[in-house]
């Protein structure tokens, strides 16, 4: 089986390698529109936190008490999960990297807030770089544009997951400018359209990265997929 990673609408992505799956930011029944899968039947063996807003959080504890699933993210974060009955964790922070069974995840930085939903302090919010069967993914989590992109893209992206919704994150200008820093082989738009106040046109996105950079860039529908 090849390993693929469907996005899930709005910030939520679902990696499969060939023995684990491993599902980042389930914001699943809050979406407007029903998500492509169902938090209640959703597997996840693992649940990756980019950061505590509600929008990303979304249904972990429920996922995470059904299923078993080892939730990943900043110690804060991780913490609050184990009040909330959350039995599986592993807390790490912004520069530091694990081997986990899936592969090796480090956590980067994101330039964003990361209050939990309850009005928790969720620690700073994250990106998150991970190696698995012999690729490289990025998904920057929530952020603005910065500098330092270059720095993470030096790990030689296969594919990354970026914001493009503006108002809460990057808009396309800045995503634009982050592909030129980050030169990821393939990258995927996320974080739009989930409300009007981030509505964006993914193909024109879509379109200016494939004039403007060498990168592939490509627009999923909910539930698409990319094979890696
Ligand atoms: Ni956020
Ligand atoms: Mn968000």
């Amino acid at each position: 089986m090849t390993t693929t990673a469907t996005w899930l609408g709005h910030a939520c992505v679902l990696i499969r390698t060939r023995q684990h799956s491993l599902l980042i930011d389930p914001f699943l029944s809050g979406q407007p529109l029903p998500p492509p899968v169902s938090p209640d039947t959703i597997a996840a063996d693992f649940i990756l936190l980019t950061h505590g807003h509600a929008d990303h959080v979304g249904d972990t504890v429920n996922i995470a008490r059904r299923t078993g699933a080892t939730v990943i993210s900043n110690y804060e974060i991780t913490t609050w999960l184990t009040n909330q009955g959350v039995s599986r964790v592993h807390p790490m922070h912004i520069g530091g990297s694990y081997r986990f069974p899936f592969g090796r995840l480090k956590l980067t930085q994101a330039v964003h807030g990361s209050g939990l939903p309850d009005g928790s302090y969720g620690g700073n919010p994250c990106g998150l770089l991970l190696a698995l069967d012999g690729c490289t993914l990025y998904h920057a989590g929530d952020t603005g544009l910065f500098g330092d992109m270059a720095l993470i893209g030096e790990a030689g992206i296969d594919l990354a997951f970026l914001p493009i919704g503006d108002n809460f994150t990057m808009g396309p200008e800045d995503a634009l400018r982050a592909v030129q820093l980050l030169k990821p082989r393939r990258v995927v738009p996320i974080h739009y359209n989930t409300w009007e106040l981030i509505r964006q046109d993914a193909d024109s996105w879509a379109e200016r990265v494939r004039q403007e950079t060498a990168t592939q860039a490509i627009v999923l529908a909910p539930g698409g997929s990319v094979e890696l």
